[in-house]
């Protein structure tokens, strides 16, 4: 459930007609609903509440200051993946110690940063990074708390350029090699071993691939223990799908994910992380955009919008599925007609959609794709010399913008014409 509905005919950002922010700050841009953010953070505190637990949002879904920030206050923890994401974790006030760094190229310098700054845990990908994190500790004279994150060789069933956790795929340790690599944490004088990770997909629309993955990790935490290491903590990842269409899509809920949690390794007693990023910010997040023309083609007609493949790549990228809804509702029953819906980017890829059943708009009608509150902004690109899409949170009745659309100026000042030139 989502807060962006329909009243007296216009489409709303909770109480904020989307025609008012677009007349405000202009098209593009994206709105965030502050209270679909927390009602999903929420979801997961109640599914896994009977459990020691810590909600890591995934920044990496939208690293907004103001949305880290109003997940962090309500106690959230976060899921980095660069210094970058850290720092912006911590500038919204999310102390170290909620504050877990994964990724499988962790340079010597986002090591340092996070050790000085305070951080909860290391999910290590490698047997060459927890040598790498293990010296950077000692000569800072810390330790580094350290899960590893485990390949458990289980197929997500999701887009081939999401799956994490098979065999093939370039993310944590062969789960056969890991008793091994703990051995020689357990050596290493830099770490402190304090649980394991796994992390297998995203948009995954089963819990079967989730069920298989966490029962070797409670098999291996047996084993682990059995072996010596003082395994406290489980990191499951994220990936729990969000329904793309409003019709035929039914993932399971956070609900039945946290009973399936409880089941496959609540007896444990070990404290519980997850890293949800598209199920807490997805469904919070519309791109509003306006239509620029409508033209007519050969066989078609295409809807030629003010937003871009560089504004939202997913679909050109995964050829992923966005809901496009007119902002305008039109009366019960007004005619509809079939669009290409793309952007001004000058390749064919710029294509949001084809033979989309939408009513009949024209020039200057606001338009919104639904879902696109992860993994939308944070993957915006200026290609095209096109400025990064301003976002705007709404609260109720009032909304602000939580980054505004660079002038162009800032945008040629970035270059610079070497003097020899
Ligand atoms: N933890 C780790 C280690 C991850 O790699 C990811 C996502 C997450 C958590 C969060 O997964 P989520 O709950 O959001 O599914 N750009 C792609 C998605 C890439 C996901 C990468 N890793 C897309 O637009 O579909």
């Amino acid at each position: 459930m989502d807060h962006f509905l329909y009243k007296s005919g216009l489409l709303h950002a909770e109480d904020v007609p989307l025609p008012e922010i677009a007349a405000a700050v202009g098209t593009p841009f994206y709105v965030y609903s502050a209270a679909t953010l927390e009602r999903h953070y929420r979801l997961f505190v109640e599914a896994l509440a009977p459990l020691p637990h810590l909600v890591c949002f995934a920044v990496k879904a939208n690293g907004n200051l103001a949305v880290l920030k109003l997940l962090g206050d309500l106690g959230a923890g976060m899921d980095v993946v660069s210094a970058g994401e850290y720092l912006r974790a911590r500038a919204a006030g999310v102390p170290g110690d909620r504050i877990v760094f994964s990724g499988v190229g962790k340079t010597r310098a986002e090591m340092r940063t996070a050790l000085e700054g305070g951080i909860r845990q290391f999910n290590v990908e490698s047997e060459a990074e927890l040598r790498a994190l293990s010296d950077v500790a000692a000569a800072m004279g810390a330790t580094a708390p350290v899960a590893v994150r485990v390949n458990p060789d289980v197929d997500a069933g999701t887009h081939e350029k999401i799956a994490t956790g098979r065999k093939g795929d370039k993310f944590g340790i062969p789960i056969g090699r890991a008793r091994a690599v703990y051995a020689e944490a357990a050596r290493l004088p830099g770490i402190a071993v304090t649980g394991i990770d796994v992390h297998i997909g995203s948009q995954l629309t089963a819990l079967a691939p989730f069920e298989a993955a966490y029962r070797k990790l409670a098999e291996l935490t047996v084993a682990l223990r059995a072996d010596g290491h003082d395994i406290r903590r489980l990191d499951l990842g994220g990936g729990l799908g969000i329904p793309y269409t409003r019709s035929n899509e039914a993932p399971p809920l956070p609900a039945d994910y946290g009973a399936m949690v409880r089941r496959t390794v609540g007896h444990l007693g070990c404290e519980i992380e997850i890293e949800p990023g598209r199920l807490i910010a997805g469904n919070a997040g519309l791109l509003v955009a306006a239509v620029i023309y409508v033209k007519t083609g050969e066989d078609r007609d295409f809807l030629i919008l003010d937003a871009a493949m560089n504004d939202l790549v997913r679909p050109s990228m995964y050829g992923a599925h966005h809901d496009i809804v007119p902002v305008a509702e039109g009366p019960p029953g007004a005619p509809t007609q079939p669009f290409d819906v793309v952007g001004p980017v000058c390749e064919t890829g710029d294509t949001f959609a084809r033979g989309r059943e939408l009513p009949l708009l024209a020039e200057g009608d606001l338009v919104a794709f639904r879902s696109a509150g992860a993994y939308g902004a944070v993957m915006a690109s200026e290609y095209n010399s096109r400025p990064l899409v301003p976002e705007v949170m709404v609260k109720g009745d009032h909304y602000a913008v939580i980054r505004r659309r660079p002038s162009f100026d800032e945008m040629l000042k970035r270059d610079t014409i070497p003097e020899w030139l």
